[in-house]
């Protein structure tokens, strides 16, 4: 392969997220165009990256054609991360690339398998190059065919987005409970994959989706309910959790269904409040076999999943 292979990772943090993926990196050697940062050593898990370019090369180019050979010589799909020096070099270049589909996921297929690799010029005649990337879409994004008539809001796309990046989701004869339920779009996911779900909210929930099969509705505090007995038939399948709260009780809140061994899958959003959240998330990511993560949907949140049989390696 061409090329020299640098001893570093580039991490893509979300927008507005910047300064939380040099905090969580703590060891950062450059930033460019703000959002690509890079720093020593192979791959971490971290929170605050959206898509991560494992094994970067740095390749010397002679022309714009000798650039598009040297990256179709390492593979086909390429997606080209727009910087705004040489932007118009750089498109000559994805010009002459194999055309990669940029098509909406349609939920629940799976995101494309085929490698995807990210690139940019970091000069007029130097490529960067990540033959492997952590994300199967471009930068991260996944974007999905929405559904603009039945879920009652847009909350849902969070949970299509975990359980595509997962690659796992409810199914029929699952039993799910869903905490922060209203208005109901995270209730909609679960019981249109066929699962049934009760739906826990201090508000009432879209009456459109309380009348789903196999929707339940409870209206309670989520912090009232007591795992065990929820549980007492054998464990829930999934707990999803979306209240609005602090994460210090979000925190607690998972701790008593983990001890009480109530769920075998969490998915929960972790609603950040500012200076605490390196703290906050911290405690989360100690969880033996968790992963928080920040998905493309969230905005100032993050994403607690456990398995109870299996640590989560995707994402
Ligand atoms: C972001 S919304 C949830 C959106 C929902 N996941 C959806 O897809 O439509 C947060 C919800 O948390 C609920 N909430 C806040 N405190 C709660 C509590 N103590 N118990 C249950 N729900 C609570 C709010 O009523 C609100 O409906």
């Amino acid at each position: 392969m061409r090329g020299e292979l640098l001893d570093q990772t580039a991490y893509l943090a979300p927008r507005l997220a910047l300064a939380e993926l040099v905090a969580e990196l703590g060891d950062v050697t450059e930033v460019l165009a703000e959002r690509l940062v890079f720093a020593p050593g192979p791959a971490r898990r971290v929170t605050w990256a959206q898509n991560i370019w494992h094994e970067p090369r740095r390749i010397e180019i002679e022309s714009i054609k000798d650039g598009a050979r040297a990256l179709r010589d390492i593979q086909r799909n390429w997606h080209l991360f727009d910087v705004e020096r040489h932007a118009r070099r750089a498109q000559l270049i994805a010009d002459q690339l194999p055309h990669i589909s940029a098509r909406p996921l349609r939920f629940p297929e799976p995101p494309p398998a085929a490698p995807l690799g990210a690139w940019t010029l970091l000069d007029r005649d130097v490529l960067l190059a990540a033959p492997r990337c952590s994300a199967p879409v471009p930068d991260g994004r996944f974007e999905f065919e929405e559904n603009r008539r039945e879920p009652p809001s847009r909350a849902y796309l969070k949970l299509w987005e975990a359980l595509t990046r997962w690659g796992v989701h409810p199914g029929p004869g699952d039993r799910c409970i869903d905490l922060g339920a209203c208005p109901g779009g995270w209730t909609w996911v679960a019981a249109t994959l066929g699962a049934s779900v009760l739906a826990v909210d201090k508000a009432p929930l879209d009456p459109a989706v309380a009348a789903l099969p196999g929707v339940t509705t409870l209206q309670a505090s989520a912090f009232s309910l007591d795992p065990a007995e929820l549980a007492a038939d054998g464990p829930l399948d999934w707990l999803l959790c979306d209240v609005a709260c602090y994460p210090e009780r979000l925190y607690e809140l998972v701790q008593r269904w983990l001890t009480a061994g109530a769920a075998e899958r969490y998915v929960c959003t972790i609603k950040l409040q500012g200076s605490t959240d390196g703290e906050a998330i911290r405690r989360f990511t100690e969880i033996p076999g968790s992963r928080v993560v920040h998905l493309w949907r969230n905005r100032h949140e993050a994403t607690f999943l456990f398995h109870k049989a299996n640590s989560v390696d995707s994402f």
